[in-house]
């Protein structure tokens, strides 16, 4: 604090002209982009960025007092990169550039690198305007990139700069955003339709997942979905329910009526695997592009969802009554596509281990789409990939999917390597990329366990872990996920541990003492190790032993190999029972 007032009255205070606002001047661009940055709404942020890598932000506080904001490493406050201004009294302004040393300290930047372009206040509000290249070559900035940001914001009721003792936010926000709600079309005619639990009770425990079941409404003629709403329910201004996903079931016949744990002991509270919409705390609505959408109402559409709320319930407040679910947006007014997801990355259950302890440990898992064609029924068309959502629990750390042809890297499809369990949402892509039948998809998760002494196993608790790309195309197939995880055989040969099958590679994990130097050769044999490929449909479930043998980086690899496939009746949506995968990896 002392050096902050020290610094402030010794060097600073920047008193800049203010902007000439003359008639003559065009009027600022107006920028696409838009969020608050607190609960209570008091500080609104306008954002938008444009071909030179330059981002602009406009920042209204209700205050007429100091403003802050800036970019955190990982959600600290050392070593955030901060900005702050603001108007005097007598109408001078004062704006710099600044950086966090510790918990209480700020210093000037030698370098200023914000530009301010205007600074106003009126009775209530202060609004601050300015723009920073993605990179600055200042050290004391953080670069922008197309990671989940975590903003702070600040600001205090008077023009003496006390950082420390004004009121003080933190956000993660994806700031590299392409489509603005105002570029997408909304129909002429469109109904919504509501999906969502009526009067639940929140059980009094940490992690709920409750799951139903729910018709989709009825048509006569091919609709299309083009949008999802997140519908809320708040107690005491807490928001219980974290996330929120939507899954396509083809016929209600199998399905189980009523309200139950997703992961619990009836199953066929888990049936149906592709994921139409995910929604999380933090997240807003989702539209999807002009050319695509969801079908519904023609045979070849799903006719229910599955609802799957994910609650959190930390301090066990009982008696909480709940309501929330997602709004559906429908037309009849068709686009020119009909939208697919393709479910990609490590296959969900306890062969997939990370060990405690670690600063960063890699998951890997592969998707071998040459059995596309036979699996679809027909030809596969290519897959234009337009968005993407990631998902882990709460050990994740970074997800990356990473798109091979013939053995040769393509692209990085999408990445953010600042994850935030908090804000998983649909993103778009910066353009619509190809992914051709035969290409391979490779989903690598970064983990942090330095809070943990037990080993973390997959698994659909928060508590467990998931490793998980979800990508939106069109036009759609068939094909629901494509999933692989590595021979946990070979990683406890790795590790000097005896196993006979998988089943005893993953007990073998637990006789591991694990150290920075075991964690490293587990990761190392993980990445190496040959991967067993799950593909499922939306009807079929086939299982693919897949050897991989990956070089170098995971740059290039041999050919992988087709073994073992099992099929089941079309019509049954039950996923692919774990007892089937070879080895026994699960003695039910
Ligand atoms: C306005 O007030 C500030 C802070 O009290 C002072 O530093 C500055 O010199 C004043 N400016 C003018 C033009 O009086
Ligand atoms: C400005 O606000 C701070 C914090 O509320 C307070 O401690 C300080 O006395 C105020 N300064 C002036 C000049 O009013
Ligand atoms: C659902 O599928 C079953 C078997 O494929 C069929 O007998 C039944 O008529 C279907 N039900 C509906 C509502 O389409
Ligand atoms: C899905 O599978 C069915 C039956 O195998 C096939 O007739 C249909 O063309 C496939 N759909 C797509 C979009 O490829
Ligand atoms: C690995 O090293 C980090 C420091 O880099 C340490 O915090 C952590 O406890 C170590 N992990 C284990 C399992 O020893």
């Amino acid at each position: 604090m002392k050096m902050m007032s020290l610094l402030w009255t010794k060097s600073l205070l920047f008193l800049l002209p203010i902007p000439c606002l003359c008639s003559s001047q065009p009027s600022p661009p107006l920028l696409r982009f838009s969020a608050f940055l607190d609960h209570s709404n008091m500080v609104f942020m306008r954002w938008d960025h444009d071909e030179e890598e330059m981002m602009t932000f406009e920042l209204q506080v209700r205050t007429v007092g100091w403003v802050a904001f800036g970019f955190s490493p990982h959600g600290e406050l050392p070593g955030s990169d901060i900005v702050i201004g603001g108007v005097f009294p007598n109408g001078s302004i004062y704006f710099s550039d600044w950086h966090a040393v510790d918990e209480e300290n700020l210093k000037e930047d030698k370098s200023q690198d914000y530009q301010l372009l205007s600074l106003t206040e009126d009775e209530t509000f202060t609004t601050m305007r300015f723009k920073r290249y993605f990179q600055t070559c200042d050290p004391n900035d953080l670069d922008i990139t197309g990671d989940t940001t975590r903003l702070i914001s600040a600001f205090g009721t008077n023009d003496t700069v006390q950082f420390s003792k004004g009121q003080r936010f933190l956000k993660s926000l994806f700031l590299m955003r392409v489509t603005s709600p105002t570029e997408l079309n909304e129909p002429q005619i469109f109904f919504t339709y509501d999906l969502k639990l009526n009067d639940f009770p929140i059980p009094v425990d940490e992690t709920t997942y409750a799951c139903t079941f729910i018709p989709l409404p009825i048509l006569k003629q091919k609709h299309h979905i083009y949008k999802f709403e997140p519908i809320i329910t708040t107690h005491q201004n807490r928001l219980m329910a974290h996330h929120i996903l939507v899954y396509a079931c083809g016929n209600g016949s199998v399905l189980p009526t009523g309200i139950s744990d997703c992961y619990g002991a009836d199953p066929d509270f888990a049936l149906c695997s592709q994921v139409v919409v995910g929604w999380a705390v933090g997240g807003g609505s989702y539209q999807f592009p002009n050319e695509a959408a969801i079908s519904i109402g023609t045979p070849m559409d799903p006719q229910y969802i599955r609802l799957e709320i994910h609650y959190s319930n930390f301090d066990l407040i009982p008696g909480l009554i709940d309501n929330s679910g997602i709004r559906l947006y429908c037309t009849p007014d068709l686009r020119p596509y009909d939208i697919g997801v393709l479910q990609t990355g490590v296959f969900t259950f306890p062969v997939h281990f990370i060990p405690p302890g670690a600063d960063s440990y890699k998951s890997y898992g592969l998707c071998k789409s040459s059995q596309f064609n036979e699996m679809n029924g027909t030809p596969v068309p290519d897959l234009k990939v337009f968005g993407f959502l990631l998902h882990t629990h709460l050990a994740g750390r970074g997800v990356k999917v990473v798109q091979y042809r013939n053995g040769e890297q393509v692209r990085i499809i999408c990445e953010d390597n600042t994850y935030d369990f908090s804000l998983q949402e649909t993103r778009d892509m910066k353009e619509v990329i190809t992914i051709e039948v035969g290409d391979e998809i490779l989903v690598e998760c970064d983990f942090q366990t330095l809070d943990r002494t037990e080993i973390t196993f997959g698994g659909p608790s928060t508590l467990n872990e998931m490793c998980l790309a979800f990508l939106f195309y069109y036009p759609r197939n068939n094909i629901s996920s494509c999933m692989g995880y590595p021979d946990i055989q070979q990683i406890a040969h790795a590790l000097g541990q005896e196993a006979s099958d998988a089943m005893e590679g993953m007990i073998a994990m637990n006789y591991v003492e694990w150290n920075n130097e075991t964690i490293k050769t587990a990761e190392k044999a993980a990445k190496e190790a040959d991967q067993i490929v799950m593909i499922k449909t939306i009807d079929v479930s086939v299982l693919c032993l897949y050897l991989a043998e990956w070089l170098g980086d995971g740059e290039t690899r041999s050919s992988l190999e087709f073994e073992t496939k099992e099929k089941e009746e079309p019509g049954d949506y039950r996923p692919v029972s774990l007892t089937s995968i070879p080895g026994k990896l699960l003695e039910q």
